[in-house]
């Protein structure tokens, strides 16, 4: 029996790869390496000693989706797949809803002819929009969102919603990841964003590097500590342990729709960011305050006690841990 992880070569979904398959587990890989290498395949056995089989293809390809389903015993699905570029998004909505949503239903529909029902979703606290209260737990108000990848996310849950609603066989599990930063501590993997980065983490690496002169900060006049934007960073290593518990959830209690935060309950502003990464780094982040980007909100932090009590999942890694495998990352593949 194998986990099939469409998107399985992108950062969060290499990760996860990693973990699954130190916890014991088979997984097949599919991707188009729209964005991700194929050699990332080499360093996630490279990093657990273990093969697995991978195919290059589009998951919306239904014929060579089903060929997937006919060669493996498939138990269950993790999907990463998809476009994540807010502002890109903006601009191509039409790409966007095809690839995700699209993607997602031919994947749901495939894995409904194969009798595969058990499906784990990579879903973003984008879906709460402007939160109301902070932390924000599970039962807060969804909706509001503002960019078309974010309304891709709550489509889909809803979709997810309906299927578990109209065939309760289906057990499903919802992850709303809070701020994936980080890097296996090998500098194998990491994050690898095409052309100038939009998310914080791998600006601040690549003006500590050099490769871009300073970090514009989005504001300083919101209503937080220090008048930046306030987020939950968590590490890439962390949120992918969640999947691997959320996974024994599912095996576990077979049937149930369930939803998660992860995140790890703790907010930090953009300047805190840049003290930390300077810090544990000892490297200058040279900044500089600018206008506020819209569609950003102020404060952003989840509540992740459900994960806690009921996946047995709590973040671990710190701030510090957080920067410095990002650093390394680039440290480690600028120099390749
Ligand atoms: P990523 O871009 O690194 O990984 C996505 C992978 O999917 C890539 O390897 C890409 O090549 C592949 N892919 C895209 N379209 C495909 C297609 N049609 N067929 C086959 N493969 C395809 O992104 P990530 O950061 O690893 O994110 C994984 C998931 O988590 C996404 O759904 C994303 O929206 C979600 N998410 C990410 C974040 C974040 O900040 N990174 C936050 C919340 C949610
Ligand atoms: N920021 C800067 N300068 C930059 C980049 C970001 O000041 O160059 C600030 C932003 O204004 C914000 C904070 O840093 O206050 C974090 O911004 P990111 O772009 O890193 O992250 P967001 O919270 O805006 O968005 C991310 C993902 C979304 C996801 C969302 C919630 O990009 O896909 O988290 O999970 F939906």
């Amino acid at each position: 029996m194998a986990i099939l992880l469409p998107g399985g070569a992108g950062y969060i979904g290499s990760h996860t790869a990693i973990e699954l398959l130190n916890s014991g587990k088979e997984i097949v890989i599919i991707d188009n390496y729209s964005n991700s290498k194929p050699e990332v395949l080499e360093s996630i056995k490279k990093i657990t000693g273990k093969d697995f089989k991978s195919y290059n293809i589009d998951y919306r390809n239904r014929k060579e989706l089903e060929k997937v389903f006919e060669e493996n015993n498939i138990e269950a699905v993790l999907n990463f797949a998809g476009y994540k570029a807010v502002g890109e998004s903006v601009q191509k909505p039409l790409e966007y809803y095809d690839n995700n949503i699209i993607g997602a239903l031919i994947l749901l529909e495939t894995m409904r002819k194969y009798n595969v029902k058990k499906f784990i979703f990579s879903s973003s606290a984008t879906v709460y929009g402007d939160p109301e209260t902070i932390p924000i737990t599970e039962n807060c108000k969804t909706g509001g969102t503002t960019n078309p990848y974010g309304t891709t996310k709550l489509y889909i849950e809803q979709i997810l919603k309906d299927t578990y609603a109209s065939d309760n066989t289906w057990d499903i599990c919802i992850l709303r990841y809070f701020n994936p930063v980080g890097a296996h501590e090998s500098g194998l993997i990491g994050e690898e964003p095409q052309g100038i980065p939009n998310n914080l983490m791998p600006y601040i690496v690549r003006v500590a590097a050099g490769i871009l002169p300073q970090l514009s900060i989005f504001g300083d006049d919101y209503n937080t500590p220090d008048g930046t934007g306030v987020r939950d960073y968590i590490h890439v290593v962390d949120l992918a342990k969640g999947h691997v518990l959320a996974l024994q959830k599912l095996e576990k209690e077979n049937q149930g729709l369930y939803i998660y935060n992860l995140g790890t309950g703790k907010g930090y502003s953009v300047l805190d960011m840049v003290k930390t990464f300077e810090k544990a780094t000892n490297q200058k982040v040279p900044y500089k305050i600018t206008q506020r980007r819209p569609g950003d909100i102020a404060s952003c932090y989840a509540d992740p006690q459900k994960a806690k009590q009921e996946l047995g999942w709590e973040a671990n890694k710190t701030l510090e841990d957080m920067c410095r495998d990002s650093w390394e990352y680039i440290k480690k593949n600028q120099t390749k």
